[in-house]
């Protein structure tokens, strides 16, 4: 059994918001104080923990968003897995291990009992409840079943399709009988998201430069047209879907990260008139919404993944101290799949 005493306290501090790409030099890793346990909490040992676009979102002070920015000299947060090191709660003890919305960036950190969710590593290796079985595959499932709406023998394009949103997104389509055209980033990507990510064409973006280009790869990957587009990237991507959507098209707007780190602001589409005559539905969603669903979602996706029907890759980096290269490197598209950092062993 692991002890406090021989887990590092330590956290990964921002020093100044990035203008632009995220630098080492933005953040410093620094030692933290141990927290002493108040009734009904938890000490955890972060095992994994996450890095996600949205993060990028939170080091913009000025822009008005459905979370805070994260302040400057103190710890970053997020998503992550932890061992109960010790517990003043009744809902865990010592050796479970836990997964929610706190504790990513740090070593050793405490949390409220009722803010974590008990988590099986007998089901699925702990880093997947960050990934396939967490917050990125639910808004996977999310996007697509209650904004997509797809019908079988419908095409949906899946844009960032080999991350760890898309990837699910291409999956959960190819197992309702849909065609399925995904972009990504390299000859590599492309060719797993055909051999086993559940796409029919996967289209390596970084071929097809520009709108115009995009939009005749993907017209002839979608020769009926698209009829659900699932928004991870923006910009090319945006405009080239808008071209190829058909009439009652269905857009999940889940993020546009080729814009996250953009210094002046971004032009939207010049082709935003075709949703018109194409009675075309487009929404945008945020994942907390749909919490309430996360039964329905792990009841499709717990038993695909179990029997291999479902497939999922990671990105993992080794050590706290690499956390700010692993989020970064989203913005490079250096992860293939889930984008997750090991901050410690399983079990110590
Ligand atoms: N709405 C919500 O609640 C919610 C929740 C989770 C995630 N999201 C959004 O979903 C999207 C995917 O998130 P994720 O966690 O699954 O990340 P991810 O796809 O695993 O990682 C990001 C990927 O984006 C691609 N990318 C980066 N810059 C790009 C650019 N300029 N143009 C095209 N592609 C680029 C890269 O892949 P390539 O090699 O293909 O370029 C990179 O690997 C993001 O937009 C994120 O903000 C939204």
């Amino acid at each position: 059994m692991s002890t406090v005493e021989n887990v590092d306290a330590k956290a990964i501090f921002l020093k100044s918001y990035p203008k632009g790409e995220p630098q080492p030099a933005h953040f410093e890793t620094r030692s933290i104080p141990r927290p002493t346990l108040n009734d009904g909490e938890v000490l955890l040992r972060t095992v994994w923990m996450s890095v996600d676009p949205y993060m990028r979102g939170r080091m913009r002070p000025d822009v008005k968003s459905y979370i805070p920015p994260f302040s400057l000299d103190e710890p970053l947060d997020g998503g992550a897995v932890s061992e109960v090191i010790d517990s003043k709660s009744e809902k865990f003890a010592a050796g479970d291990y836990v997964v929610g919305f706190a504790g990513g960036w740090k070593s050793l950190h405490k949390a409220s009992a009722d803010a974590m969710t008990k988590v099986d590593p007998t089901v699925a290796p702990l880093s997947a409840y960050l990934g396939v079985l967490g917050m990125p595959g639910l808004t996977a499932w999310a996007g697509l079943t209650q904004i997509c709406q797809p019908k079988e023998g419908e095409t949906l394009f899946v844009s960032g399709a080999a991350g760890a949103v898309g990837s699910l997104v291409c999956q959960l389509g190819k197992k309702r009988g849909l065609r399925v055209v995904g972009s990504a980033g390299s000859a590599e990507k492309c060719a797993w998201l055909e051999a086993e990510g559940g796409c029919d064409v996967a289209i390596n973006y970084k071929e097809h430069r520009g709108s115009a280009a995009l939009t005749r790869a993907l017209a002839a990957a979608a020769p009926k047209g698209v009829d659900c587009y699932f928004e991870n990237v923006g910009g090319d991507h945006l405009e080239a879907a808008l071209n190829c959507i058909g009439f009652g098209g269905r857009i999940a707007l889940c993020g546009m990260i080729s814009v996250y780190n953009a210094t002046d602001p971004q032009p939207g589409p010049p082709n935003l008139t075709n949703m018109i005559g194409r009675g075309v539905l487009a929404k945008g969603f945020i994942v907390s919404n749909y919490m309430h669903l996360t039964p329905d979602f792990i009841a499709e996706v717990a038993p695909a993944l179990a029997a291999g029907q479902i497939k999922f890759r990671e990105s993992v980096y080794d050590g706290l101290e690499n956390a700010p290269d692993a989020f970064a490197g989203l913005f490079r598209g250096d992860n293939f799949g889930k984008a997750v950092v090991r901050i410690g062993p399983d079990r110590l």
